[in-house]
């Protein structure tokens, strides 16, 4: 057997890129190793037991992209059915469509605005904040008015980060987007689909390969596994897609993230919601929002009489939680460029993908970044052994 040429660990969309391409196109035998039982990281999905309905574990997953080569490169491995998605959301007993449209404004009215109309009315109700604001709250108000704010993004935000939004950096919104047309596509990115046999079938194939090897249940940091990083650091080069201050044993204190808790369940009806994924705007409802796997896939044949739920909900990670959303705050892009440095100076070791550069990715944005990584820097490494750094 030996030392492989590469060890990647994360077995998520980034580490799978990076051993598939080093595999392919390089002939390198390469050892992929995952902390969790399963490969794929966040994205992996399975059928559930009961109802043979594909869940996404790790929150529902909808692919998008409009960078051309990476559609390219994952047509490869799967195939996509047409599925485009959209959100609706649950304010006072009322299902309105999202992102806030020109349907939503006129259900929201009782009103029939043409959209110069609405967008008048939304300028003048967005007019009322007049200085800089100081907060999320007052942030929104200034992009969209007090009445759609309330409804559509007060409660929900407070939900999202378990904070009133007036104790939120302005900061956390740029924009938010009104659409002055009824178009409620939630992407507007020119490919978009679901992998027609489900995610980890996809995964799966990426990592077919005769020099790649993945070995699950194995954590980096456990001196006890093998692949561990004191064993490898130094006499194989690694990719790291796990988290860049657990690398640096959180030297510069932690970086903090928010996580997702699910609520799965089956129920006695062939449809629970008419719709894939509903918003709950109200704070008396404490979930964020409900997914319903079968509506991803309306091509499947699935149970005319049972279907699969999962209710999120969202709160702050402790230690022990999977993250999976970056907070961002000052002090957390302070101690990021600290690790940074470090990460640069680590020899022959590689950090990508969400939590090695604590970022949020989508998972076109996690391929697209492992191709370039492969560009850039391990194939001139392989073939004209520029160093890995
Ligand atoms: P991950 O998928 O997180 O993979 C990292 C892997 O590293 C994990 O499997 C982890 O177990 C492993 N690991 C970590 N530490 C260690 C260690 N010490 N030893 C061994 N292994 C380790 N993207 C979209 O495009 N569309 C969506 O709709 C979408 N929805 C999302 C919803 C949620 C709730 C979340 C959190 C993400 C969503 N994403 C979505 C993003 C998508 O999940 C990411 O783009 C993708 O997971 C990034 O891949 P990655 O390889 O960087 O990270
Ligand atoms: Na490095």
């Amino acid at each position: 057997t030996g030392a492989p040429d590469l060890l990647v660990v994360g077995s998520g969309f980034f580490g799978l890129t990076i051993a598939e391409r080093c595999a392919t196109e390089l002939g390198l035998t390469v050892q992929v190793i995952d902390r969790r039982p399963h490969i794929g990281g966040n994205a992996y999905s399975e059928a559930d037991p009961e109802t043979g309905i594909e869940v996404h574990r790790y929150g529902a997953h909808l692919f998008h992209t409009s960078n051309r080569r990476v559609w390219e490169y994952v047509n490869r491995f799967t195939d996509f059915t047409p599925y485009q998605h959209r959100v609706y959301t649950t304010f006072r007993g009322e299902v309105f469509p999202m992102p806030i449209n020109l349907g939503t404004i006129n259900q929201f009215q009782r009103a029939a605005y043409s959209p110069d109309e609405a967008r008048a009315w939304v300028t003048e109700q967005a007019a009322q904040i007049t200085h800089a604001p100081t907060n999320l709250e007052e942030k929104a108000i200034s992009l969209i008015g007090r009445p759609l704010y309330e409804a559509f993004i007060q409660g929900y935000t407070a939900k999202q980060w378990q904070t009133d939004p007036r104790e939120l950096g302005a900061d956390i919104i740029s924009r938010l987007p009104v659409r002055y047309t009824y178009d409620n596509r939630y992407f507007s990115d020119t490919y978009e689909g679901l992998p027609v046999d489900g995610y980890t079938a996809w995964i799966e194939r990426m990592a077919d390969h005769p020099n790649i090897t993945v070995t699950l249940d194995t954590d980096f940091f456990d001196e006890t596994q093998p692949f561990n990083k004191l064993a490898c650091v130094g006499t194989t080069p690694v990719v790291y897609t796990g988290p860049v201050d657990r690398y640096f044993d959180g030297v510069h204190g932690d970086l903090s993230w928010r996580t997702l808790d699910f609520e799965t369940e089956v129920l006695p009806t062939g449809d629970f919601q008419g719709t894939p994924v509903m918003n709950y705007a109200d704070t008396d409802v404490t979930h964020t929002r409900v997914h319903e796997f079968r509506h991803f896939h309306p091509e499947r044949d699935h149970p005319a009489d049972q279907t699969v739920i999962m209710r999120e909900f969202s709160r702050a990670a402790e230690a022990d939680d999977e993250p999976y959303y970056p907070v961002n705050t000052p002090q957390d892009r302070e101690r990021l460029l600290a690790y940074r440095e470090l990460a640069k100076g680590e020899t022959d070791v590689l950090f990508g993908g969400r939590l090695g550069t604590y970022q949020y990715l989508d998972m076109h944005m996690a391929i697209g970044s492992a191709l370039s990584m492969f560009d850039n820097l391990i194939a001139p490494h392989f073939t004209d052994g520029v160093p890995l750094t």
